[in-house]
């Protein structure tokens, strides 16, 4: 595949940090064949609101049905795994659900991961004042690669949560190296609370992900904005239509922005053209049933101890507990 080299890409982004990697990604994904931009540029401020229109709009099931297990079941997991761990958010953003489990589970601390300081912040702020006496320590980091928790806490017995079916936005071999490293991360003894969506019928499933009211496309089309915003392009925005997609093969969800027609437009000093039709894919949200989701976290190492569902059996509320490698077969 013919990809930029490196140097090209950096001779022509901004030499500050942070715009100069969105640069990169837009450059090299534009490049592709398959034309495609990494789904972690979404979550600028606007996209940041939209997203969280997104969780309230009726269509979306995933957040409203996911607390409702949080609610119904946090007292089982507390039962299961004993008071006093240390509770660690990946990817905790404005961290809505994490009170539900808190105030099950009893923590002797909580530990938000988040590569978003600014997040970590407002979450903190808002917890603080739900549970003051809940002692806290905000991390900032990229949760997709071993994380060092602070030294105060190494040795403690730790739960991991990861609700959101945030798993589903990765593929299943990146999905699993993470699960890996998220055992790393929490060590001997742990246990993971993790949240994935089941597969379901199309129709409901491509409803979640392309409401009635163009959130989701609005979301998805803010993509196109910020890189006129802040990578100074001159995307014809209003020639691109918001796609989700179901694709059996890999079970997931795709989002993409489709070309209307013909177009062209530059990045930096770069000319891109499109043809009608042509997509640029932005999001991957995998769906797993019940055994596939079982498979999924067996092969990260965590074991399934505890599988919670809702009525309409939408949403998978995982409890699993760090495999130790058995020295022999
Ligand atoms: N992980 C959730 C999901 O796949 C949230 C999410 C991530 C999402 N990207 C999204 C929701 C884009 C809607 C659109 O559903």
């Amino acid at each position: 595949m013919a990809t930029m080299p490196k140097l090209d890409l950096l001779d022509r982004c901004a030499p500050d940090e942070g715009t100069s990697a969105f640069c990169e990604d837009v450059l090299s994904g534009l490049s592709q064949r398959q034309k495609a931009i990494p789904a972690r540029w979404f979550y600028d401020l606007v996209g940041s609101e939209l997203f969280e229109d997104i969780t309230r709009l009726p269509e979306y099931y995933p957040t409203r049905t996911e607390v409702g297990l949080l609610k119904t079941h946090c007292g089982d997991v507390a039962g299961l795994i004993g008071e006093g761990r240390v509770v660690v958010e990946f990817g905790s953003g404005s961290s809505l659900k994490t009170p539900h489990l808190l105030r099950q589970v009893i923590p002797s601390a909580y530990v938000p991961i988040d590569i978003s300081g600014e997040f970590l912040l407002q979450s903190n702020a808002d917890l603080a004042q739900l549970l003051p006496d809940l002692p806290i320590y905000p991390v900032e980091a990229d949760f997709t690669k071993a994380v060092a928790l602070p030294s105060a806490l190494r040795g403690s017995a730790m739960l991991g949560f990861f609700p959101g079916s945030t798993i589903g936005n990765l593929a299943p071999f990146a999905a699993t190296d993470l699960l890996r490293s998220m055992r790393d991360t929490l060590g001997h003894g742990s246990w993971l609370l993790i949240g994935i969506d089941r597969v379901k019928p199309i129709d409901r499933l491509i409803a979640a992900y392309d409401d009635a009211q163009g959130v989701t496309a609005q979301f998805n089309l803010n993509l196109l904005h910020r890189i006129n915003r802040e990578l100074g392009a001159d995307i014809p925005v209003d020639d691109f239509h918001h796609v989700a997609r179901w694709n059996p093969s890999a079970s997931r969800i795709e989002m993409h922005l489709e070309a209307q027609r013909d177009v062209a437009f530059q990045v930096e000093d770069r000319l891109f053209f499109m043809r009608d039709g042509e997509t640029i894919h932005t999001e991957n949200s995998h769906k797993y049933t019940e055994q596939s989701a079982r498979a999924l976290l067996s092969a990260g190492g965590w074991t399934p101890r505890q599988v919670w569902t809702d009525a309409r059996e939408d949403f998978l509320l995982i409890l699993a507990e760090a495999e130790t490698i058995p020295l022999a077969p």
